[in-house]
């Protein structure tokens, strides 16, 4: 396959001038999140009239403040997208107490509402379970009724589209077919809830300021994503790219990428994380094809016959839509400029 190319941009998303309108095929993104004490500084420094109603504990003016700054984003999210293009946004909500009162602050509800006021269509919806090591955590009165909540213990993922299901030329469609994912995936990927995501980042990986302040999303959460929702060579963008997760994972899966992070220290060090991550970028793949031939394994010896075969990889597979499925294999990187990546490929499959 062709090489990929992958671009951070440093600088704010409500303004991607340097992204064409209608020119990327899907976002995968997690915004600051709205009511998360962590960004409440970044949320002020755009809008000083959030910090003033934090401390007058105006709980829902200050939400409804940090949210129109996200809008700035989502606005040009809708324009870089071409239609038929799809939109991931994970955001969890805020549990918080202001002015003496505790309450929730519903971050889905408010990010739904606003990319539909701007035109996307939202489609079925992912719930993330996130993993807990605090299962006996109570928020509120404890044991004594009345006062005691439930413990906040996912995320969502919205998915939205521009217009309708994207059309593909009668060149794309081989590009589409060797872009399929496996049946068994399907099952997986397309359930509304997921739970034990891999390569979950617990806290900061390194001690830097950048890092403390990243809040990155688990590989796989992206990976999947852009498997499901995207073809070979289309591009990605994150807006909010943090520690470029959503790049990595355009990178193993033989997408074009851009992103946008506001904090340049977070930004500049990427480089640094493709450099230290990019020779594990094969192992998502290696791993795929490894869980196809045992599940080919186990459903075999329960008597099952397969009645298509994959063409690159010769095993068995589901249905025909699987049979020019073909896992990109990342072999190299160069940095072609600062913040600029372009990644090659093997050419040759996976041996069986
Ligand atoms: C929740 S984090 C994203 C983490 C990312 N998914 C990862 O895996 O590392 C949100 C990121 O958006 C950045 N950010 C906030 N406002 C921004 C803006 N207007 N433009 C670009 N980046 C912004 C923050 O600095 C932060 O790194």
């Amino acid at each position: 396959m062709r090489a990929t190319t992958h671009r951070v941009i440093v600088g704010g998303s409500s303004r991607m001038t340097e992204i064409p309108d209608g020119t990327v095929e899907l976002v995968v993104t997690s915004p600051p999140y709205p009511m998360i004490a962590m960004w409440d500084g970044l949320f002020s420094t755009v809008d000083p009239a959030i910090a003033r109603a934090l401390d007058q504990g105006k709980g829902e003016e200050a939400f409804s403040r940090m949210h129109a700054v996200l809008e700035g984003t989502w606005r040009e999210v809708v324009r870089v997208l071409r239609p038929g293009g799809i939109a991931c946004v994970n955001v969890g909500d805020a549990a918080r107490t202001l002015g003496g009162r505790f309450e929730v602050f519903p971050n889905h509800v408010a990010v739904s509402h606003a990319f539909r006021r701007l035109g996307l269509h939202s489609l079925p919806t992912v719930l993330w379970r996130k993993p807990t090591n605090k299962p006996n955590k109570f928020l509120g009165s404890g044991m004594l009724p009345a006062g005691a909540y439930a413990t906040l213990e996912h995320e969502h993922v919205l998915i939205l589209r521009k217009g309708g299901v994207r059309a593909f030329s009668p060149a794309d469609r081989l590009r589409r077919r060797e872009s399929a994912y496996f049946w068994e995936e399907r099952n997986t990927w397309f359930s509304d809830v997921w739970t034990g995501l891999r390569g979950e980042r617990q806290g900061t990986a390194r001690a830097s300021p950048g890092r403390s302040r990243s809040a990155a999303f688990p590989f796989e959460l992206p990976y999947r994503l852009i498997a499901m929702h995207s073809l070979l060579g289309d591009t990605v963008l994150d807006p909010f790219l943090g520690t470029g997760t959503t790049m990595l994972a355009a990178m193993a899966l033989g997408r074009d990428s851009v992103g946008y992070e506001i904090d340049g220290v977070l930004a500049g060090e990427i480089g640094a994380r493709v450099r230290e991550e990019f020779p594990g970028l094969a192992r998502p793949g290696e791993e795929r094809l490894a869980s196809h031939r045992r599940f080919i394994e186990d459903e075999g010896a329960r008597g099952r016959v397969f009645a298509h075969r994959s063409r690159p990889y010769g095993f068995p597979v589901v249905t025909g839509q699987e049979s020019d499925l073909e896992l990109p294999v990342p072999e190299g990187w160069t940095e072609t400029a600062p913040g600029s990546f372009e990644v090659r490929y093997a050419s040759e499959r996976v041996p069986e």
